[in-house]
């Protein structure tokens, strides 16, 4: 029988609205927002403004807000953005106390009211986050996955085309890591249109580049000076979800658990993965100069430092 996707997301501020938003002008399928208590007319406000808005786009989809978790039961995929978001001068790790709890307590919900989705989680500092969901939950680590390559290869991609005018479309730029600072945008595999940015820009202008993407984050977060980024984390995880649900197996950069590959053991670390129905069924292996290796390690001890601050 046909059937329509479910999708769940928790959290209904700036990112769950927007994700709402795109999932119904992409008419993916229906959306339940899921707040807390004190926010649940936010949920069902920005909702129920979005299922008016639908005649405007003439597609069918149904979308709703609640506090209540039990009413996830059934949702194919999962997109957690729950939790605080920087403000100017803050750093994702400053974020881990409030936010651990918040998944703590999003992990006990979701495990008993839908534990057979794919989860997509958004909260920072991500790659602690999304380790910490996976411990707490004990859910299979192909069904959990954290957003962040995804939106850093976006960005690199999108400051790549500002710079040679050229269709982002055409542009490939990968990026690995943890999700701050310290990531490896990978400009030696980076092509446009096939042809190697190595080619195409001066070594001065990707080196801006690939320091333009690190900071893109906080770049954002200065500019707002009252939240983070929303627009593109939400079309990243989009991204994402659709992969898993039509089963295209996309090869998206993303934080997923590593268990020996690249080296990394027991770490939710931005790496290569390939997405489809059975959620991240591969993660692929790139060959890795000296100083790329070099400068995984030194990502890896920054998600490692986090990761040791969940105490678990
Ligand atoms: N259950 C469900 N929702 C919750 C919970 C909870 N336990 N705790 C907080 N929330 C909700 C908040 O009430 C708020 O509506 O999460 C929402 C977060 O929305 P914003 O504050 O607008 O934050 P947003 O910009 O969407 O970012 C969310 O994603 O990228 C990360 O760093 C960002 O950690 C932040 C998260």
């Amino acid at each position: 029988m046909p059937k329509r996707y479910k999708i769940g997301l928790i959290g209904g501020g700036q990112i769950g609205g927007i994700l709402a938003l795109m999932i119904a002008q992409r008419e993916l399928g229906d959306a339940l927002v899921v707040d807390i208590p004190q926010k649940e007319g936010l949920a069902k406000g920005k909702t129920l403004d979005i299922m008016e808005m639908t005649p405007h786009y003439g597609t069918d989809v149904n979308l709703s807000g609640t506090s209540d978790f039990s009413q996830l039961k059934g949702c194919d995929v999962i997109i957690i953005t729950a939790g605080v978001p920087r403000r100017p001068g803050m750093t994702r790790e400053d974020l881990l106390d409030v936010n651990l709890k918040i998944i703590t307590s999003v992990a006990e919900n979701i495990k008993k009211h839908c534990p057979d989705a794919f989860n997509i989680v958004l909260t920072n500092p991500l790659d602690a986050m999304v380790y910490a969901f996976y411990k707490l939950t004990g859910f299979p680590k192909n069904r959990v996955i954290g957003m962040a390559g995804a939106l850093d290869t976006g960005r690199f991609r999108a400051f790549v085309a500002m710079e040679t005018g050229y269709s982002v479309e055409d542009i490939t730029a990968p990026v690995m890591g943890g999700h701050g600072p310290t990531m490896v945008p990978l400009y030696r595999l980076a092509t446009v249109g096939g042809v190697p940015l190595t080619e195409i820009l001066s070594q001065e202008k990707i080196d801006a580049i690939v320091q333009r993407t690190r900071q893109a984050g906080t770049e954002i977060v200065k500019l707002l000076a009252n939240g983070s980024a929303y627009f593109s984390p939400a079309a990243s995880a989009l991204e994402m979800a659709e992969s898993y649900l039509k089963d295209k197996k996309r090869i998206i950069p993303c934080s997923a658990l590593c268990e020996g590959e690249y080296g990394v053991q027991g770490y939710f670390i931005g790496v290569p993965t390939v997405i489809g129905a059975g959620g991240v069924e591969k993660i692929l292996e790139i060959k890795l100069t000296p100083q790329e290796k070099e400068a995984l390690q030194e990502t890896l001890e920054a998600v490692k430092k986090a990761v040791a601050d969940t105490k678990l």
